[in-house]
């Protein structure tokens, strides 16, 4: 089986933890396209979708999926989405496609967040992907000499502007062996908008497609 198919068997998966008749929250990227469609084909009947992307909402149009927004619910019952790392407490790496504000703010609306992973995203330790910090633009060279002096190294995401108009930092070689306290560091510096630590936000359950098939992981275990 090849990337995509233990993306396509963990997304088909985490259609299970979807409730009938609640509002949840859907995240952006490939494996989440993958439960996009799997939801869709599935028959559930949910109240609707909070979405994080352009992309995801284009998708969920495709498949029937009603969009709301996080102003028409009070609740969401689940998030689904993907990660660029996960660790073995579901805190993990997002917003390798950008959208880590959406994505925090969505998942942090939610009840429980159902992360969906093919399983090379599965590490001991996160850091190994780069870590994107959104900046406001003026702030960013300011910005990237702090990540530089806490030992990373920030490189601009040259040509991308996320949904809300700021650039992305992406910062390489730059081992986070405690997340909540990094997460909450970067937060602290003047500039940022949000990071791609999801510490706080950890997932509750890991859908994880592997060759041996697909493993449910909780925090810990
Ligand atoms: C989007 O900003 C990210 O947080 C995605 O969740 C992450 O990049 C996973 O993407 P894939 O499912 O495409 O690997």
């Amino acid at each position: 089986m090849n990337q995509n198919d233990l993306k396509r068997l963990a997304a088909e998966k985490a259609v299970e933890f979807v409730p009938e008749n609640e509002y949840i929250g859907i995240g952006t990227g490939s494996t989440v396209n993958f439960f996009i469609e799997a939801l869709g084909k599935s028959g559930k009947q949910i109240k609707g979708a909070v979405s994080t992307s352009k992309e995801s909402s284009a998708l969920m149009a495709q498949y029937g999926i009603p969009e709301v927004t996080l102003g028409d619910v009070t609740k969401l019952a689940v998030y689904v989405d993907g990660a660029d790392e996960v660790n073995h407490m579901l805190q993990m790496i997002k917003g390798g496609g950008g959208a880590l504000l959406n994505e925090k703010i969505v998942a942090s609306a939610s009840e429980k967040f159902v992360c969906i992973a093919d399983e090379s995203k599965y590490v001991a330790r996160l850091g190994k992907f780069p870590l994107p910090v959104e900046v406001i633009p003026h702030a960013r060279s300011l910005v990237s000499r702090k990540l530089l002096a806490m030992g990373g190294q920030p490189e601009l995401r040259v040509g991308f502007a996320t949904f809300n108009g700021n650039q992305i930092v992406d910062v390489h070689n730059f081992p986070i062996d405690r997340p909540v306290t990094t997460e909450d560091e970067i937060n602290k510096i003047s500039g940022v908008v949000e990071n791609g630590i999801f510490g706080h936000a950890a997932a509750h359950v890991l859908v994880l497609g592997t060759a041996e098939g697909v493993k449910v992981i909780t925090p810990g275990h």
